[in-house]
């Protein structure tokens, strides 16, 4: 029986634990989308977890949607990251950054020369981002054109290059919370016709060629994809007609491609585990998928140590948690109290609420 503080093998990474940080974006980058000043402290401070799953980090200009996010396109930016990839590996940690493109939940105003953002659709969402001048409501996209899709898949290439350019020991695939490829894969988002539109095969075909052109050029044990099959996010967006057959499709090509882990959002994210009316069979995707199974959404440390205990998972991600306390780690080895994450800390600002969590006293 494995504990959540059992070392375990995630495709080419060897982790100290099964605990994982999951993916959080705080909003602090410096000036080019370059890391911020404090990310190399604040990530070196959690590098306890078995893997840091750093946040989302966008692979284009066009791939932005928040302000004040790092990116991964750059030089300045690699060298930023390397400055946190070294710091997290000197303290003993494993990092692997998440690789973002927000599609239609931009904002002109943040994107360059004020562009429409680019999506499966031409319909808007129903949602704000973060811009300079406040929570603000997202731009109406352009529908990427078929012949778009190769230079798109090029800088996810060129991003995952980049990331292990700065160190990461790999990278993780956004294709959850209804950004660009989850606006690919749902029928209730994409109404495309043509190779990227329709069938199962056709909206999923996105998400496996970047997959693939990523595994090529960094070795799929070097690999993980995030995934929400049940996530609205915010409530805005609807679920796919059949998620079940939709994800099962998925996970089944990312096993194909030899993935060296899926990151499951079970439910609604950071919301409800088991949203009412719609249920979903996790345990059929993951046997279909032989690589690590990491879950995340809502978990307490005994629903953590008993989903490890069954067997059900392999890992399991922790966010809000690991915002508030550095030493998550320790903490559940000890059974010591948690510290509460501060909401208005989350995003923007300075060492408040990023690097001055109190740890405990080593014993
Ligand atoms: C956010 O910035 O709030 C955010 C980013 C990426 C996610 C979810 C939320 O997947």
């Amino acid at each position: 029986m494995s504990t959540l503080f059992d070392p375990v093998q995630v495709g080419d990474m060897a982790l100290a634990n099964r605990i994982v940080m999951a993916p959080l974006t705080r909003s602090r980058a410096a000036a080019g989308n370059c890391p911020g000043p404090l990310a190399a402290q604040y990530y070196a401070q959690r590098a306890s977890a078995g893997l840091i799953i750093a946040e989302a980090s966008p692979i284009s200009p066009m791939a932005q949607g928040y302000l004040d996010t790092p990116g991964i396109w750059s030089d300045e930016q690699v060298a930023g990251w390397q400055a946190v990839t070294s710091a997290v590996h000197a303290a003993g940690g494993k990092i692997v950054l998440q690789l973002w493109h927000v599609g239609r939940i931009s904002n002109s105003s943040l994107l360059p020369a004020g562009a429409a953002p680019v999506s499966s659709t031409a319909q808007p969402a129903q949602a704000k981002t973060f811009t300079k001048a406040g929570f603000t409501p997202v731009s109406t996209p352009r529908p990427l054109g078929d012949d778009e899709i190769p230079a798109l898949i090029a800088d996810y290439r060129r991003a995952a290059r980049n990331a292990r350019a700065a160190g990461f020991d790999g990278v993780e695939i956004h294709a959850a919370n209804t950004y660009l490829l989850e606006q690919f894969l749902r029928d209730s988002i994409n109404d495309r016709s043509g190779p990227y539109g329709g069938s199962i095969e056709n909206r999923a075909r996105l998400v496996c060629e970047v997959a693939a052109a990523i595994c090529e050029e960094i070795g799929a044990g070097r690999v993980g994809i995030r995934l929400s099959p049940l996530t609205t996010f915010g409530g805005g967006t609807a679920l796919d007609s059949n998620p079940q057959a939709l994800y099962g499709y998925v996970v089944a090509q990312m096993a194909r491609l030899g993935l060296a882990y899926v990151h499951m959002i079970e439910g609604e994210t950071g919301g409800a585990r088991e949203p009412e009316g719609v249920s979903f069979d996790y345990a059929a995707l993951r046997r279909s998928f032989p690589g690590a199974w990491i879950v995340n959404n809502g978990y307490t440390q005994a629903l953590a140590e008993d989903a490890v205990a069954s067997g059900r998972v392999d890992l399991v991600a922790f966010g809000k948690a690991f915002i508030a306390n550095p030493d998550l780690v320790a903490r559940l080895r000890s059974g010591a109290a948690l510290n509460t994450p501060n909401v208005a800390t989350f995003y923007g600002g300075g060492a408040e609420g990023y690097t001055d969590y109190p740890v405990l006293a080593p014993v």
